[in-house]
């Protein structure tokens, strides 16, 4: 397999005069090959979903955390193809004081609702291509044992003492909050009650003796791990938000509840009287799906990756690590926050009834149109809105017109009569540009694109490592569009195949324009897998060639050969992204309400 990187491409040997790095930046060309990076570290990389609570059906915030592990965790795998090397896990979180009063209320065993609610979750990321590596479930077996044993560590490293624990409850977010953090509503009877200042949810005072946790010791390698890791926490604004917390005192952490009043949980290992907290065992989930205890996990710890929202920031980015260094371990390598979705401005509730219910998007934009719309306007600093026309709008102009209508332009039989990936010219298309001749055709703006095209795959690199996907995609539709404008300045249905002047030169237009497509297609595995593949099969392109380590863009351009010149396109399988009809009943519906 020809392996030219697109530094080797961009960076002739043996060439004088202006090359293509006079239109880059030099930051393209530092860092070499994408997944040589990753390969030389040889690192294994493991993602992670929060636990979902089963308290309720899945909503699209919930799909969203999913969604940005899923995109991160594939673009991974294109980068080191290795089954090996990758692990991505999700789960639900099926202890705690929410859960057994959610089931009270619904009339059912807290098993019975977790498995129910499990279930859906699990439907859905099926559904939505979720590529998890496993799911666990807090009440797996495997799972007690971890958390005992995490426990364990704690109880003899001296990190747990038993003492009175005081403080407002709050069931709703499972945490108890400082007296600043609440305030008094009025309820429906008129009576006052005491709610989360932030959430709004009912909190309860409770008095308890309890197992504590010595958080306030960690205060400080907690400063010097995120002081000397500024890319712990990303985006860089939460990792600010969490030194600026960790400037106030930390207060212990009470990491029990007494049984009578929390049965519905892991009891704590020699005390069945108390038990454990439902965050210290949601958090361990994170250990159970490598394999803890058994020291396996060790190949996969510290280097994971967090994908988690911005309302457990605090859980994962203090009391976590905190717990991690209390045990003898490392912090997780990365923790990517993401913001929340609202709908039409207001937050997602069911009191509100504005829930929006992921099954029946996937249903009404495809499973491959909802994930880019969520990923391609999904933006992790601050929170998103959304709303149906929004979703047809981008996905209508993005996906069917701009990136469909190019791939047809460019394979559609009375353009590409002969069905096959057309022969460069490198005398219409010289690697240097400003030349002048008779058979000169590409012009400075050319150029552009393939730069543009060219330096694609490293700025996408760059974005999921940032964790800004739609960073990424938006850089993508750029490209989309700057190709589509090259074909129209081009006009190939205007130019000739039995003209001997005309035929090299269209040839040379659609080779470009397809191996621009070729590397959209590729780019687009981790977001929309299906329709990659649908146009990555329609270009002849084998599944042994969409790697990114392998990624070569238009090498005829600096005289290497092209395995794709000459190939047969694959069939043609109809549009690649159908336009999503603007007069469904649904949608003259949603305007109406
Ligand atoms: N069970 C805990 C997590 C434990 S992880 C050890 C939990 N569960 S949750 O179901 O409430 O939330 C799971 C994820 O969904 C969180 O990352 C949360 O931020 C995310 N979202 C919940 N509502 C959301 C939106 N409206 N928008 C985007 N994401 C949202 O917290």
């Amino acid at each position: 397999m020809l392996r030219i990187s697109v530094l080797r491409l961009l960076g002739r040997p043996g060439t004088s005069g202006v090359s293509l790095l006079e239109y880059s930046s030099p930051r393209h060309y530092s860092s070499g090959p994408l997944g040589a990076r990753d390969d030389a570290r040889g690192a294994r990389a493991f993602f992670t979903t929060p636990i979902f609570y089963v308290n309720a059906a899945p909503h699209i915030g919930h799909l969203y955390s999913a969604l940005l592990a899923d995109a991160l965790c594939r673009h991974r795998r294109l980068r080191v193809p290795s089954a090996a090397a990758t692990r991505f896990s999700t789960g639900t979180d099926e202890h705690g004081l929410k859960i057994q009063q959610a089931a009270a209320a619904a009339g059912l065993a807290p098993t019975e609702l977790c498995d129910r609610v499990s279930a859906q979750f699990q439907q859905l990321f099926r559904e939505a291509g979720i590529s998890s590596t496993d799911f666990i479930r807090t009440t797996e077996a495997r799972h007690r044992i971890a958390v005992q044993h995490f426990w364990g560590l704690l109880k003899a490293r001296g990190l747990l003492y038993k003492g009175l624990y005081e403080g407002w409850y709050c069931a709703s977010e499972e945490c108890f909050l400082p007296e600043a953090k609440v305030t008094r509503q009025s309820g429906s009877s008129g009576d006052s009650c005491p709610v989360s200042l932030e959430s709004g949810h009912p909190v309860s005072w409770t008095k308890e003796e309890n197992y504590i946790f010595r958080l306030s010791q960690f205060r400080e390698p907690l400063q010097r791990w995120l002081r000397g890791d500024p890319q712990a926490i990303t985006p860089e604004p939460f990792h600010r938000a969490v030194l600026e917390w960790l400037e106030e005192e930390l207060p212990d952490l009470s990491v029990s509840r007494k049984s009578s009043h929390l049965h519905w949980g892991i009891p704590v290992p020699g005390d069945d009287s108390q038990t454990i907290y439902v965050w210290l065992d949601a958090l361990v989930n994170y250990l159970t799906v490598i394999g803890y205890p058994n020291a396996e996990f060790k190949s996969w710890w510290p280097s994971t990756s967090h994908i988690i929202g911005k309302d457990i920031l605090k859980f994962h980015a203090i009391y976590w690590p905190a717990l991690l260094l209390g045990a003898g371990m490392s912090p997780p390598h990365r923790i990517y926050v993401h913001s929340h979705w609202t709908v039409c401005g207001q937050k997602m509730s069911k009191s509100l009834g504005n829930v929006v219910d992921p099954r029946t998007c996937l249903d009404r934009y495809t499973v491959d149109g909802f994930r880019y719309f969520l990923l391609r306007q999904g933006v992790p600093n601050w929170d998103c809105d959304y709303y149906d026309e929004k979703v047809v709008k981008l996905l209508d102009s993005e996906l069917a017109d701009a990136l469909g209508g190019l791939l047809n332009r460019c394979t559609a039989k009375r353009i590409n009569p002969s069905g096959t990936y057309p022969v460069f010219c490198t005398t219409c298309f010289p690697s240097e540009p400003g030349l002048v001749g008779p058979s000169v055709r590409a012009q400075a703006e050319d150029y552009a694109l393939v730069n543009a095209v060219a330096t694609l795959p490293r700025q996408v690199a760059d974005h999921y490592d940032n964790f800004q996907i739609y960073k990424a995609l938006e850089a993508v539709s750029s490209c989309v569009r700057q190709t589509n404008g090259f074909v129209q300045r081009h006009a190939p249905w205007k130019l000739n195949w039995e003209s001997p002047v005309d035929a090299p030169w269209l040839g040379t237009v659609l080779h470009v324009a397809l191996e621009c497509l070729r590397v959209f297609g590729t780019l687009l595995q981790p977001v929309t897998p299906n329709l990659a593949d649908k146009l990555l099969s329609r270009l002849g392109v084998s599944a042994t060639e969409r790697g990114l380590g392998e990624l070569c863009f238009l090498p005829r351009f600096c005289g290497h050969p092209c395995p794709f010149e000459g190939r047969r396109l694959g069939p043609e399988t109809g549009l690649l992204f159908p336009r999503l009809d603007q007069s469904r009943a649904w949608l003259v519906k949603a305007h109406r309400t």
